[in-house]
């Protein structure tokens, strides 16, 4: 069945216009001022309303098997609950263990999503190197459509990429018109800093953020930005947290090399004092990595966001409960690295970014969504309201206001890191490749709606 959007600002990145949008088969197929519709359609009346594409969660992490345990939200909890918030599409992380063909594992992540109720893509992380990871990258982009790979410089022991896996990997991306991603920090420096505040008896969660001090980030940003340097392929660089990894992108962009940054809402939101809280549970909730910093990484990460050095905004939800996070009770690095937020980013973004002044609604567009359809290539299907685009899209009432909170959220986690923030500015109706999954607080999520996104490869010289 067909649905009209009437009445509606229409926002893209590109610019904003009033008009009706006509959805059928799942795509948008008329876009105008007073267009015909079946007798049948479905009508929202949009009026007072901003019409934008849905949004675009590049970094998310359902039922992750981690650290001795498994996220708590799966791929229909998580997916349903993006679109609560306005979010039809995430790019989750296909994360093989050290020496696990890269297809068994893309195989068992393929099999775990097929449970979503929005649609999603993966990246593939690389986390160890011989010639049968350089043979299945070509089969991940050649038949598989995934078009970017992750590189952990963290975890020791667990998931680090080396830097001779760096550099091999980044290489054969680059042939394959494929994007490396990488989580920058230092996971040596990480790991004896660990080792030394355990030794000096700081075992609780405040000592979290001291085993991964701003440095470790920089160096870990700017080892990555060279090597890509050297090899000449683009970079993204995954949530963003320091100013010192901020200038390093600063630096390259500058000097004309393709580096990409992305900051979570958390990182944008939260400082460090949440974990000086005296109550375990709450500070192990927030136990992430990198670590939320101190405010003057906060009000350089908005100002990064704004200028355009740093392009997408993301979650990196990853939730542990309460139960999960008390194996690290008597250990902070035991404690399980994760927070959530596919829910709220989008709020948080259009209060804190558009509501503040800081954000036009064409940026908040395209921070939410279009630049992560651009850079991971979901573009021009997802990430804009046009004409043949797959119908994605949020109806955005900026008067709507409600009070962030783990005691309504749709999250399957037991915590909320924004618990408690007002937003004015919420969904009013989301919708899926054409389908109403959300109406002003009913949500209609369907488990299996969603379908895995093929990526085509960019022309590794032009990425175009
Ligand atoms: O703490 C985090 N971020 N957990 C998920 C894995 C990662 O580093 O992205
Ligand atoms: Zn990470
Ligand atoms: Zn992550």
């Amino acid at each position: 069945m067909s649905l009209i959007i009437r009445g509606g600002t229409i926002v893209n990145a590109h610019g904003s216009a009033k008009g009706d949008v006509l959805c059928d088969g799942g795509k948008i197929i008329a876009i105008g001022v007073d267009i015909d519709a079946p007798i049948d359609a479905e009508v929202i009346d949009a009026s007072g309303q901003y019409v934008m594409p849905g949004g675009i969660d590049p970094h998310t992490h359902m039922q992750l098997p981690f650290m001795g345990t498994v996220a708590s939200e799966d791929f229909f909890t998580g997916t349903a609950a993006a679109m609560a918030g306005g979010t039809t599409s995430i790019i989750d992380f296909v994360i093989p263990d050290p020496e696990q063909p890269l297809m068994e594992a893309y195989n068992t992540w393929r099999g775990w999503a097929e449970k979503a109720s929005a649609d999603y893509a993966f990246h593939v992380a690389v986390t160890w190197w011989d010639d049968s990871v350089h043979k299945d990258m070509g089969t991940l982009v050649h038949d598989e459509g995934v078009t970017s790979f992750k590189h952990f410089m963290a975890y020791k022991n667990a998931i680090m990429a080396e830097d001779e896996v760096l550099y091999n990997s980044f290489t054969r991306a680059l042939e394959l018109g494929a994007i490396p991603t990488v989580h920058a920090e230092n996971g040596e420096m990480v790991f004896q800093l660990q080792q030394k505040l355990l030794a000096e008896g700081k075992t609780g969660p405040e000592a979290h953020p001291l085993s991964r001090p701003p440095a470790a980030e920089g160096e870990a940003a700017n080892r990555a930005i060279r090597m890509a340097e050297v090899i000449g392929s683009p970079l993204y660089i995954v949530h963003v947290s320091t100013l010192d990894a901020l200038n390093e992108i600063i630096r390259a962009k500058g000097e004309g090399q393709q580096v990409y940054g992305e900051v979570l809402a958390g990182h944008l939101m939260i400082d460090d004092s949440v974990y000086k809280h005296p109550d375990f549970e709450t500070a192990a909730a927030h136990v992430m990595s990198p670590p939320f910093r101190a405010k003057e990484h906060q009000v350089a990460l908005w100002k990064g966001l704004q200028s355009g050095a740093l392009q997408t905004t993301a979650t990196d939800h990853c939730c542990f409960c309460a139960d999960q996070k008390a194996a690290g009770k008597d250990n902070f690095t035991l404690i399980p690295n994760g927070t959530g937020g596919v829910e709220d980013r989008m709020a948080v973004l259009w209060t804190h970014g558009v509501g503040t002044g800081r954000l036009t609604n064409e940026e908040f567009v395209a921070c939410t969504s279009t630049n992560a359809a651009r850079i991971f290539n979901l573009h021009p299907h997802k990430g804009v309201i046009a004409e043949g685009a797959d119908a994605d899209i949020v109806v955005w009432d900026p008067e709507a206001t409600r009070t962030i909170s783990v005691k309504t959220h749709h999250q399957k986690v037991d915590f909320n890191i924004f618990e408690g923030m007002e937003v004015k500015g919420n969904p009013s109706h989301t919708i899926s490749r054409g389908k109403l999954t959300y109406i002003q607080g009913e949500l209609r999520a369907e488990k299996g709606a969603g379908r895995y996104q093929k990526r085509k490869p960019f022309s590794p010289l032009t990425r175009k």
